[in-house]
């Protein structure tokens, strides 16, 4: 093939065989969002390149090295969303949802960030993400962090852990900023060249940095605690009462000052040490100040984002496709048409049945070739003599048995039972 048609580097085909992994998460996770009275939302892939730069924050590695952003036919620049958040609050606020109202919200979707790819990290990756506007307390927080801990239950993942912090209200971040400030200031020469940056724009974004060479200095920083205010202090202890209460298990992590800058006061990630360097699968917290920031009255809000593609590694079951059950294999042309016309009757009449057409011809090996490798349990065949006769013969290709001929007539009324036989 030639070399220019590959798939885009760091954007993976999601392949049949790994489809049903897919659906399996996609429908836990909507049902368990659902029982908590989470409504979907859909949003646009696109969005003006200004929301994701006033709202990740300009001194983030997502705005300053990460997005796909281009100037459309109309001169304005346009970026492939690199997460949810900011489209949501920026749909709550056109659509006037967001004042006086409690909203609770999960979207699904791609997102794009131009990251460099290894295991774990693409290009193009998935999130399930939920976002609720108007709730200050942390019960909603508890609640998000409830929901999340039992779709791991329910998914069987128990390789995971829950990490907590605390980053205050915007006035004693700004407190904690001036504290890091003058605690890497003093330490200037030995932070690297992107460190050194961040100084002046963002200093806790140096807490972030994965650099071994400063992993001394930044364990050895202040930590928020020491600036956080009573109001926040009081919200996060409750929060890990009403966690504790509820059997959640979690780490307190100083550290943790997520990677995009609208966070206030609770955030948490999900980590696993079962996946290598990219170990956390879904992260989130409290973003109080976003919605004033983009205009609106301040509405309170909080959400978490987990990364589809990690946890499908951690479910780690990719298995065959479902493939088909019946298998339908039509030996000349009028029993072609024939074998439509009946797949289109047993369809109507079976709505949960697979079924199979053999399509392209061929003889009656080769097509019980092709039913083999469909994983169908029955392959049902269609010639000259059983048209004639008004049946079809019945044969089981899992299983040893004498083949069977079937009226037409009957065959949606005792497909059931024979797949079930074929299946043993
Ligand atoms: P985030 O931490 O940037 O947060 O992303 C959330 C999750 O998406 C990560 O924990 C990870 O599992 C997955 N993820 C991120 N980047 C990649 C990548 N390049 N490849 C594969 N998976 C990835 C947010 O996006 C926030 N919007 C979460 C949030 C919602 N906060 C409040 N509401």
């Amino acid at each position: 093939m030639s070399k220019d048609i590959r798939a885009i580097r760091g954007m993976k085909d999601i392949l049949a065989q790994e489809t049903p992994v897919w659906r399996h998460l996609e429908a836990t996770a909507r049902r368990i969002l659902e029982s908590y009275g989470y409504d979907e939302i859909r949003l646009p892939l696109l969005e003006a390149t200004s929301l994701f730069e006033r709202s990740i924050g300009d001194v983030t590695d997502i705005v300053e090295k990460e997005m796909y952003s281009f100037i459309d036919r109309n001169g304005d620049s346009l970026t492939l969303r690199p997460e949810g958040t900011a489209g949501c609050v920026r749909a709550g606020l056109e659509h006037g949802l967001l004042h006086n109202q409690v909203q609770r919200w999960w979207y699904a979707g791609a997102m794009f960030r131009h990251e460099k790819p290894q295991q774990g990290r693409y290009r193009q990756f998935h999130q399930i993400g939920a976002e609720a506007f108007g709730l200050a307390g942390p019960d909603i927080d508890a609640e998000m962090i409830l929901l999340t801990a039992r779709l791991w239950r329910e998914l069987g993942i128990d390789a995971v852990r829950l990490e907590l912090n605390s980053l205050g209200t915007p006035a004693s971040r700004a407190a904690y900023r001036e504290r890091l400030h003058a605690y890497f200031s003093a330490h200037r020469a030995a932070l690297d060249a992107d460190c050194q940056r961040r100084l002046e724009r963002n200093p806790l974004r140096i807490l972030d940095s994965k650099n071994p060479a400063l992993a001394e200095l930044i364990a050895a920083a202040p930590t928020m605690e020491s600036t956080l205010d009573t109001d926040s202090r009081a919200h996060f202890q409750a929060l890990q009462a009403m966690l504790a209460a509820a059997g959640v298990e979690f780490v307190l992590n100083p550290r943790l000052v997520r990677g995009l800058d609208y966070y206030t006061r609770t955030v948490f990630e999900w980590t696993t040490t079962a996946l290598g360097a990219q170990g956390t699968v879904c992260a989130g917290g409290r973003y109080d100040g976003l919605v004033a920031q983009f205009g609106g009255r301040p509405t309170p809000a909080v959400g978490f984002a987990m990364g589809i593609e990690r946890l499908i590694s951690l479910l780690g079951q990719v298995g065959p496709g479902q493939g088909c059950d019946v298998y339908l294999i039509a030996v000349g042309d009028p029993a072609v048409l024939a074998a439509l016309a009946l797949a289109e009757r047993l369809r109507t009449a079976l709505p949960d049945l697979r079924l199979t057409t053999h399509c392209g011809g061929g003889g009656i090996k080769a097509q019980f070739k092709r039913a083999d490798r469909s994983g169908a349990a029955i392959a049902l065949v269609l010639g000259d003599d059983e048209l004639g006769a008004g049946t079809v013969t019945a044969k089981f290709l899992r299983r040893e048995a004498a083949q069977e001929t079937l009226a037409q007539q009957h065959l949606e009324v005792q497909l059931p039972s024979l797949l079930a036989r074929a299946r043993g």
